[in-house]
């Protein structure tokens, strides 16, 4: 039976993927800041390392597969708190839980970015301090610059970071793949806040998306499985856009 952890689990596209992973028969341990096996706060330091405690004890050091997914949206407050979960707290489970990878069969790895990551402003200061590993200043520039570039320079980071850590010899050399997917909007219950939100929602109903309609969290929960399981096999530092053409349609020539 596979291992797989699975952050952000107690709703949306995080719920959808443990649903998908345990009705194909796996042993999906659900990390979260409430309703969750693993009860943790990956916005702090201290509850990334209670996160990771907790998946190693329950998977006794041994995993087949991880998927950081645990996120908050633009509208959250502070902004601080978006780099703090959406960056390091995906990164820093993904890289305290990659021995566990390593020691698992057939292991991979799924980081959940955004197709925000590509708008314009995304490419900045924010995202330069992620990458560079300096907290404090991507939560000070995220102060700074307010939600929605905090958000946007967050996801661009995490692709970044999935990117130029998969084909290294910590994640491929040691047989454990790491991918990333970029979804667009999908209708839960973070995107419900979003359409709430007096700027943002007007902003979110305009962005087209060619396929017609807001995702469902399967789609992407799909995507996921996909790059976790074996028909993903050749996929490393592969960031897939599953947005329903909006990214497509916005830059087709960015290729
Ligand atoms: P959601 O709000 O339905 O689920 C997010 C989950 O993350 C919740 O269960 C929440 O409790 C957990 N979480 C948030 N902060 C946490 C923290 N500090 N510690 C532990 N758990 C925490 O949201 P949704 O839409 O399912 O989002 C999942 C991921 O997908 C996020 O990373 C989000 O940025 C990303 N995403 C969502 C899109 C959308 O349109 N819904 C579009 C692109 C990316």
């Amino acid at each position: 039976m596979r291992v797989i952890a699975v952050t952000g689990s107690a709703s949306g596209i995080g719920a959808a993927v443990c649903t998908r992973l345990e009705a194909a028969g796996a042993r999906v341990i659900g990390v979260d800041r409430r309703d969750a096996e693993v009860i943790a706060d990956l916005g702090q330091p201290e509850g990334r390392a209670a996160a990771v405690a907790g998946v190693q004890a329950v998977s006794a050091g041994r995993l087949d597969g991880l998927v950081a997914c645990a996120g908050v949206g633009p509208q959250a407050e502070p902004a601080s708190a978006i780099v703090s979960i959406n960056y390091f707290g995906a990164r820093d489970v993904l890289t305290a839980l990659r021995p566990a990878l390593a020691a698992g069969s057939r292991p991979a790895a799924v980081a959940v970015s955004s197709n925000s990551s590509t708008l314009p402003g995304a490419d900045g200061p924010l995202a330069a301090a992620c990458l560079a590993g300096d907290e404090g200043e991507a939560r000070r520039v995220a102060l700074a610059e307010g939600g929605h570039p905090a958000y946007a320079g967050s996801k661009l980071a995490l692709a970044r970071w999935v990117r130029r850590s998969a084909p290294g010899p910590e994640w491929a050399g040691a047989g454990v793949r790491l991918n990333a997917v970029a979804p667009g909007a999908v209708l839960t219950p973070l995107l419900r806040e979003g359409l709430e939100h007096p700027v943002l929602g007007p902003a979110i109903r305009g962005f087209p998306i060619p396929t017609g309609a807001f995702g469902a969290p399967d789609d992407i929960a799909a995507a996921i499985a996909f790059l976790l399981g074996p028909d993903g096999a050749f996929c490393c530092g592969s960031v897939l856009f599953v947005d329903g053409g909006t990214d497509a349609l916005l830059r087709p020539d960015r290729y």
